[in-house]
C-alpha cells in the first residue's frame, strides 16, 4: 500500500469509534428479556427512555444500577418504568430467595451496559466481581452490547484502549460512542452514548438475528480488518492512506449478517460501527497486529485493512517545528509487520481460511497472483485502485477473486454486494474445509 503523509487533528480523529448513524434495526424485540445494567455517567438518563422504547415494543427489561448510577437516576423512576423490582447490589438478591445473579445473568436474551464508563469497562476487562453489575457480566452466559459513554480524553487513553480490546477480544460488543458535546463543560470529541434509538435499533438488529439472511456462517468466528493505519511523525502528524473502510467494514456487516461471530479490527475511518459486530478500533499497524492476534483463533480472517507499509522509526514526542534555516526534517522509514502474512504462517493457530486483499494500480492480477504466494494465504481479492477507478473512497468496486485453482472475474457492484458475494464463498469454502478434515 502506497503511502501519503497527512497532517491533521490527529487527537480528534484519533481511534476513530463513531457511531453517527442508528444501525438499522431489522429485528425485533417484542417478548424478549433485555437485563439492562446502567453505569455512573450523566448519560445514564438516556436510558430512561430506551426503557420506554424497549417496553413499548413488547421487551422486558430487569436494571442493575450500579452505586454510581443511582447519582444519576433513581431506583424509583427506574423501577416505574420497568414495572419491576430495579436491584443495585448483591445483597437485594438475598432477600429475594427466587433469583440469584447466576440466574438473574442468564435467563435474560441479552446484557446491555448503558453507559459504560471508562471505571466499568475496567472492571469488566479485569473479571472483577465485586459488585452486582461485575458479578452478573461475569455469570453471564447470553451476549453483551456495551455502550461506552465518557469525556473524549477518556476514550482514548492507551488504559481504555487496552480494556476495549480485550473485551472485544472476549467477544463483547461495542455501539458507539459518537462524537458531539460533551454534558460537562461543552468539551467536543468522541464520548457521546449513543441515542437511544441507536441502542434500540442494535438490540433489535442483535435479537433480530439474521432477519432472513441466511445463518450459513453461524457458529463461525470471522476477524476481519478494516481501514486505513496511522502511523505518528509527531503528535500532530502521521503517515496514512486514501482508504475510507467501506469494504471492510461491508464484509464485517455481510459475516455478521451471516451469522458469524465477527471480530473486525479498524483503522480510524469516519464509517460506523457495524451492528453486531465486535469492533476494536486500532490507530497503527502493530497496534492492529495485536488487535488480530488477540481475536485468534478464528475460521476465517480477512485482511481488508490497507495497512501502512512504513512507519517513522522514531516519531518525535512533541510537534517537529519548523524555522528558518532548519533542515527540513527527514523521516527514518521503518518496515512494519504484515499482518496477513503472519496470520497466514501461523501453526497451530492458522485460521483454515486466510483471505488478503491486494490493492494494485498497475498488473492487477499478476500482482495478485504473486501476492497469493508470497503472502501464504488461500484467496487473494485483487482490486484496481488507481485514481481513475474512484475505488479507494467510493462505493463500488470491481474485483478479482485468486485462488489456487484460477481467477474470477467480477462485474463491478456494490462494495456491499462484494461483501455479500465474498462472504457466500467464504461460507461454502469453511464448510469443504471442514468437510475435507
Ligand atoms: N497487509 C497486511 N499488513 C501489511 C501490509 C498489507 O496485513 N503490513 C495486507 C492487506 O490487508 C492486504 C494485503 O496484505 O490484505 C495486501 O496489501 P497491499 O497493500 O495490496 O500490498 P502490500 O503487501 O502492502 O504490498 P505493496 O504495497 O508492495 O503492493
Amino acid at each position: 500500500m502506497t503511502v501519503v503523509a497527512g497532517l491533521a487533528r490527529r487527537a480528534s480523529r484519533a481511534r476513530n469509534a463513531t457511531t453517527r448513524s442508528a444501525p438499522k434495526g431489522n429485528g425485533n424485540v417484542n417478548g424478549k428479556r433485555i437485563l439492562l445494567i446502567i453505569g455512573g455517567g450523566i448519560a445514564a438518563y438516556k436510558c430512561l427512555e430506551l426503557i420506554r422504547r424497549l417496553r413499548e415494543r413488547g421487551a422486558a427489561v430487569r436494571v442493575v444500577l450500579t452505586r454510581a448510577a443511582t447519582e444519576f437516576v433513581t431506583p424509583l423512576s427506574v423501577g416505574a418504568l420497568t414495572n419491576e423490582r430495579v436491584l443495585t447490589s448483591l445483597f437485594d438478591l438475598s432477600d429475594e430467595q427466587e433469583i440469584g445473579h447466576i440466574r438473574l445473568s442468564r435467563e435474560a436474551d441479552l446484557l446491555v451496559v448503558a453507559p459504560a464508563t471508562a471505571d466499568l469497562l475496567a472492571r469488566m476487562a479485569g473479571g472483577h466481581a465485586d459488585d452486582l453489575a461485575t458479578t452478573v457480566l461475569l455469570a453471564t452466559d447470553k451476549p453483551v452490547l456495551a455502550v461506552p459513554a465518557m469525556n473524549p480524553h477518556m476514550w482514548t487513553h492507551a488504559a481504555t484502549r487496552r480494556n476495549v480490546a480485550r473485551l472485544a477480544a472476549d467477544g463483547i460488543e461495542f455501539l458507539g460512542p459518537n462524537e458531539g458535546e460533551m454534558a460537562e463543560g461543552g468539551e467536543v470529541g468522541l464520548g457521546r452514548m449513543a441515542e437511544p434509538h441507536e441502542i434500540l435499533a442494535a438490540i433489535a438488529e442483535r435479537l433480530g438475528g439474521a432477519s432472513g439472511a441466511s445463518a450459513a456462517l453461524a457458529g463461525r468466528r470471522v476477524v476481519v480488518t478494516s481501514g486505513p493505519t496511522h502511523e505518528p511523525i509527531d503528535p500532530v502528524r502521521y503517515i496514512a492512506n486514501r482508504s475510507s473502510g467501506k469494504q471492510g467494514h461491508a464484509i464485517a456487516t455481510a459475516a455478521a449478517a451471516m451469522g458469524a461471530e465477527t471480530v473486525m479490527v479498524s483503522g480510524p475511518t469516519n464509517l460506523t460501527d457495524p451492528a453486531g459486530v465486535a469492533t476494536v478500533h486500532v490507530e497503527t499497524a502493530r497496534e492492529m497486529l495485536e488487535a488480530v492476534e488477540a481475536a485468534l483463533p478464528a475460521d476465517v480472517v480477512v485482511c481488508a485493512a490497507a495497512v501502512a507499509d512504513w512507519r517513522v522509526a522514531d516519531a518525535a514526542g512533541s510537534k517537529i517545528k519548523k524555522s528558518k534555516g532548519k533542515p527540513v526534517p527527514k523521516l527514518d522509514l521503518v518496515q512494519n509487520p504484515d499482518i496477513l502474512r503472519t496470520v497466514a504462517e501461523l501453526d497451530a493457530k492458522r485460521p483454515p481460511l486466510v483471505i488478503g486483499f491486494a490493492a494494485e494500480t498497475d498488473n492487477v492480477v499478476a500482482n495478485a497472483k504473486k501476492k497469493l504466494r508470497t503472502k501464504g494465504c488461500d484467496w487473494i481479492v485483487a482490486n484496481d485502485v488507481s485514481a481513475g477507478t474512484g475505488v479507494m473512497g467510493g462505493d463500488r468496486n470491481s474485483v478479482h477473486l485468486v485462488t489456487a485453482k484460477g481467477v474470477e472475474d467480477w462485474p463491478r457492484m456494490s462494495k456491499d454486494e462484494v461483501a455479500r458475494r465474498l462472504m457466500e464463498r467464504i461460507s461454502k469454502g469453511v464448510a469443504k474445509l471442514r468437510g475435507a478434515k
